[in-house]
């Protein structure tokens, strides 16, 4: 596998690339269930045809070396095994180097260097998940290099795990885990429907007969992301306390359906918290209809749950903001367009719409034109799903 140049890369830095292999892991674009993962509720991503290759091969001695095509100015990034703490100059090597720190704290016997290099064909920042990306090839080079056995169903799901802990304790973002099961277990032209709370999981057929799921990148750099995801999940923690308090008998926000949350909501006493919490509730509920939908093959309705999705992050969780509310609702003004949302975590980031095929070219000139004027700066379009 070398869609991306990758072993020509590894020569070029290295000198030689004689015993490297490649990896590769995918993004992910989630269809519906946003900000419920770690609300214990169901989330549908799929993974992407693009992500993030890796080409490596060991040292004999304890160094790790990295670079990035994606970042050359960064040069070559080295540490040693025994130094592995987060470092701000390492920038975006802290990703490999926080999966080799956890593989080793958990017991795993990464016992030598390597050389490696890393090149993604994804936007990164787009709420995309380069970084669930970056982490689970990572991931899966240090699984066949070091032979750790973790190639099955269940060893995915230990890395998927792993690599949370590397973005939650390493690299300091207090994510669910959506991203990494999805870009741990994806699978093509299916989505996957997991169960935050338990991790039970199937896999949902996508098929959207004439229709295509088009991913549009606002562009926009993507500032206080992790703060104001950090205060979207106290505010949530804040409502579950209420309630819990109150004596609903729950773990978690998503535990209540849409007819027991109106019934118990009074007990959230700040308004912005009830809010949240209700979004949280209601987009569970949609994931179970979207699921229903597609493998009914209602596509209209399916459109119809994103588009609500996309009004309940808009109004009750507050995650759009002005690109993205851009973006769906200039999707919304097209009769080729079933529906629209923005996907990830939000501010900023990408959207995604279901658009029929044979008026994908004029819905991307159409959105794409108006962004431009209205933003100031282009939007970006990718049919990768
Ligand atoms: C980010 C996080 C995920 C999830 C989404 C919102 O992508 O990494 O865990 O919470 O935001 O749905």
């Amino acid at each position: 596998m070398d869609s991306c140049g990758i072993l020509a890369l590894f020569e070029k830095v290295y000198g030689r690339s004689e015993g490297a292999e490649a990896f590769f892991a995918p993004g992910r674009v989630n269809l519906i269930g946003e900000h419920t993962d770690y609300n214990g509720g169901h989330v549908l991503p799929c993974a992407l045809t693009f992500g993030t290759y890796i080409a490596a091969r060991r040292r004999t001695d304890g160094w790790v070396r990295c670079f990035s095509g994606n970042y050359p100015e960064t040069g070559v990034v080295r540490f040693e095994l025994e130094e592995m703490a987060n470092d701000p100059r390492h920038g975006w090597a802290n990703y490999p180097k926080g999966v080799v720190r956890v593989f080793r704290d958990n017991g795993f016997p990464v016992d030598s260097g390597l050389d490696m290099v890393v090149r993604g064909d994804m936007p990164s920042g787009a709420g995309l998940s380069s970084s669930a990306s970056i982490e689970m090839a990572t991931a899966v080079m240090l699984s066949s290099l070091f032979s750790l056995g973790l190639e099955d169903e269940e060893g995915r799901v230990r890395m998927a795990l792993l690599c949370k802990d590397v973005e939650n304790g390493f690299i300091g973002v207090n994510s669910g885990i959506m991203d990494q099961f999805a870009v741990a277990l994806g699978r093509a032209g299916t989505a996957l429907f997991l169960d935050c709370a338990t991790l039970e999981r199937r896999y949902v057929p996508v098929d959207l007969g004439e229709y295509d799921i088009v991913v549009m990148n606002t562009n926009k750099s993507r500032m206080l992301v992790e703060s104001k995801y950090n205060e979207r999940r106290s505010e949530c923690e804040q409502a579950l306390a209420d309630l819990r308090r109150a004596g609903a008998p729950i773990s978690s926000l998503c535990d209540l359906s849409a007819g027991e949350f109106f019934g118990w909501e009074d007990a959230v006493a700040d308004p912005v918290c009830r809010r949240r919490a209700r979004h949280a509730v209601l987009e569970n509920g949609r994931v179970l209809a979207a699921v229903d939908a597609l493998t009914s093959g209602r596509i209209d309705d399916f459109g119809r749950l994103l588009n609500e999705s996309h009004l309940s992050l808009q109004f009750d969780y507050e995650t759009t903001g002005r690109e993205l509310d851009c973006l769906a609702e200039l999707s919304w003004q097209r009769e080729e367009c079933l529906g629209a949302r923005m996907t990830g975590a939000g501010f900023g980031g990408a959207a995604l719409a279901v658009v029929r095929r044979d008026g994908a070219a004029e819905f991307i000139r159409f959105v794409g034109e108006r962004y431009g004027r209205y933003i100031g700066y282009d939007c970006a379009f990718y049919r990768s799903v």
